[in-house]
């Protein structure tokens, strides 16, 4: 089984320590940090913005890991890029010229990812999965942390992971909602590259020693 690239969600972290809390994933074996953009519209929660994330920049040693959940996204790329981010990841459904999206990511010098909700056929991706550098499968609904994870997850992941071996692409794959001890070793199993945790990690006892069991389930 492959060693998984780990990507904490600083969405479940003590925003009123912020930098403490992005020098703890920087003492850890967590390799990215995820960051969760909502606006309310795309899904029914508001998290934080640009200047938030401007500021875990200033004290990140780690690749930062944007999934965008909002509407428009090709507004607001170039910024978030400007702030730091290594890999943005805009939603399948909120994107009706999905490859240009994509182009526009990749201009910038950023890895382009597309997440899918739960209720997305991965086969909606064959046409670009070429050109995809990470699929984020949602295994919950977008939009809170801590929510239950959905099992159908693990058929989507074999799916995907068939697609991307098929058309030789190289292409990530990475799981969104509900991860931890219990399901992350089928999620490898299954082909997943790239877990992200958040309520799991930030709400544990011992965050850096949850993110090392995770790393080596
Ligand atoms: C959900 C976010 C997730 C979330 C994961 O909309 O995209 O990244 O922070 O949190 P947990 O691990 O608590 O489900
Ligand atoms: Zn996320």
């Amino acid at each position: 089984m492959s060693t998984p690239i780990i990507a904490p969600s600083i969405l479940a972290a003590d925003f009123a320590n912020i930098q403490k809390e992005v020098e703890m994933l920087n003492d850890s074996a967590a390799d990215w940090i995820h960051i969760d953009i909502m606006d309310g519209v795309f899904v029914p929660n508001i998290s934080f913005g640009l200047p938030v994330m401007e500021a875990i920049n200033r004290h990140a040693k780690k690749p930062l890991d944007v999934h965008l959940m909002i509407e428009k996204p090709e507004n607001y790329v170039e910024a978030f890029k400007n702030a730091g981010a290594e890999t943005i990841t805009v939603h399948y459904e909120a994107c009706p010229h999905l490859h240009r999206n994509i182009q526009q990511i990749k201009n910038l010098g950023c890895k382009a990812g597309v997440a899918i909700n739960p209720h997305t056929n991965i086969a909606l991706l064959e046409d670009t999965i070429m050109d995809i550098d990470l699929v984020c499968l949602m295994s919950v609904n977008p939009g809170f942390g801590g929510q239950k994870f959905i099992e159908n997850t693990y058929d989507k992941v074999i799916a995907l992971k068939d697609m991307i071996e098929e058309a030789e692409a190289d292409t990530l794959i990475e799981i969104d909602g509900g991860v931890n001890e219990s399901n992350a070793a089928e999620l490898i199993e299954a082909g997943a590259d790239v877990l992200v945790a958040g309520s799991f990690v930030f709400k544990s006892s011992n965050p850096k020693d949850t993110i090392s069991n995770l790393k080596n389930v």
